[in-house]
């Protein structure tokens, strides 16, 4: 249950959810008790991602309102349709060419972008979708079905990542739910990892970091001493398949997140991760396990390093903002039937305000062999890439 005393604010779950936050923690509790000591990012993939009661794989509502957060294209179509005007002219480019969304969610952006596409009369051959998560693939394919069902054939779902793909890839708050690994360092300047460990509940305790990969990633940081964060090793390894299965195109990622110089500022002390439980913001990542999403910031100069350490280009990086407000988003709210005003105007406000999701929110670009002679739509009037 719930602390209530703690925690007078936060909506009960019902019966049966608290139940599969039972199981999910009776799993965790006991495969860490087996292996003595867990590392923060494998107790993250195993609370977002294990089949049938992690946040992601089990049957909650997750996003809109009833759900636990709100994501930009739950918010607004004209989100997808200015993400479409980046991808047409890549597609035209290409004299065609698929699409592959990660994390495609309620598979919302999917209809938009494909509706926009449609209009421009620049439709991907197929619209292939890879997501860790089974449940929400079907209610892609139901929302899909429900939105453009003339073009629902062109959608199909895959497990594992083609060797090739000429045309684009695209994720909207896909880095951010990839596992991250706690870091600290002590007053001494000594670097451990923050894991989990099983003491009549989940509880924190520091290992000192031994040579290997994530040292050589913690070390190049250059952390102020007393100081909590995370690093995202396998989101180096995510970029690197996109790399190499990415032949002639170009990649959009957009995510809350800063460059390093940010990310790793020393003001930021206890680092970014956070629980997302029916639109609250918790610092507490063991709260009821499975029916809060569990994220951290991106950072997006580790993204950069590993995008180019994969043979990409970059085409650009700037904030949501600026990236929807040059990819034509006040027109096209402008032009929207007088009775869809109110609400549109509203969504165009969270998705632009810098006190909402306008300046955390930011946009990258990513190509390669794309044969393109002007600058990508979405970074053509602003571009910090040079904040890197
Ligand atoms: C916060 S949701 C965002 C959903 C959607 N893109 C949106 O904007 O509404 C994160 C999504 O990423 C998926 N995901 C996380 N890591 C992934 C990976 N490595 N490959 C594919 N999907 C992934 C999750 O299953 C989930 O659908």
């Amino acid at each position: 249950m719930i602390p209530s005393q703690h925690r007078p604010t936060l909506p009960q779950p019902d019966p049966d959810a608290l139940s599969v936050s039972e199981a999910l923690t009776a799993q965790l509790r006991d495969h860490i008790v087996e292996r003595g000591w867990l590392s923060f990012a494998d107790y993250m993939a195993l609370a977002l991602y294990r089949p049938g009661l992690g946040y992601y794989a089990g049957g909650g509502a997750k996003f809109g309102q009833g759900g636990d957060f709100i994501t930009a294209p739950e918010l607004s179509p004209l989100f997808g349709a200015c993400v479409a005007e980046t991808i047409a002219p890549v597609l035209a480019a290409l004299n065609g060419g698929d699409i592959l969304e990660f994390g495609a969610g309620t598979g919302q952006l999917a209809a938009q972008v494909l509706a926009e596409l449609e209009r421009l009369d620049q439709l991907p051959q197929r619209y292939l979708i890879v997501d860790l998560s089974a449940e929400l693939a079907d209610r892609q394919r139901a929302t899909l079905h429900t939105l453009v069902p003339h073009l629902a054939d062109r959608v199909s779902w895959l497990s594992t990542l083609p060797d090739q793909l000429h045309g684009f890839v695209l994720g909207n708050e896909v880095l951010d739910a990839i596992p991250c690994n706690l870091i600290y360092r002590d007053a001494a300047g000594a670097l451990f990892e923050r894991g989990v460990v099983w003491k009549d509940g989940f509880t924190w305790e520091d290992r000192l970091l031994v040579p290997g990969p994530l040292l050589d990633l913690a070390s190049a940081l250059d952390l102020p001493c007393n100081y909590l964060t995370e690093i995202q090793p396998q989101m180096h390894g995510f970029i690197a398949s996109v790399g190499h299965m990415l032949q002639r195109g170009a990649a959009l990622f957009i995510d809350y997140g800063f460059p390093a110089s940010e990310y790793y500022h020393p003001q930021r002390s206890g680092g970014t991760l956070m629980a997302h439980y029916r639109h609250h913001s918790l610092d507490d990542p063991f709260f009821l396990p499975g029916l809060a999403d569990l994220t951290c910031h991106v950072d997006f100069s580790a993204v950069y390093s590993a995008a180019d350490a994969a043979g990409l280009q970059l085409e650009g990086y700037t904030s949501q903002a600026q990236y929807l407000l040059d990819t034509g988003l006040t027109g096209r709210l402008g032009r929207l039937p007088e009775a869809q005003y109110p609400v549109a105007a509203s969504a165009v406000h969270k998705l632009t305000s810098p006190a909402e999701m306008g300046e955390l929110f930011k946009a990258m670009a990513l190509s390669r062999n794309l044969p393109l002679t002007t600058l990508l739509p979405g970074f053509r009037h602003a571009d910090d890439s040079f904040r890197l």
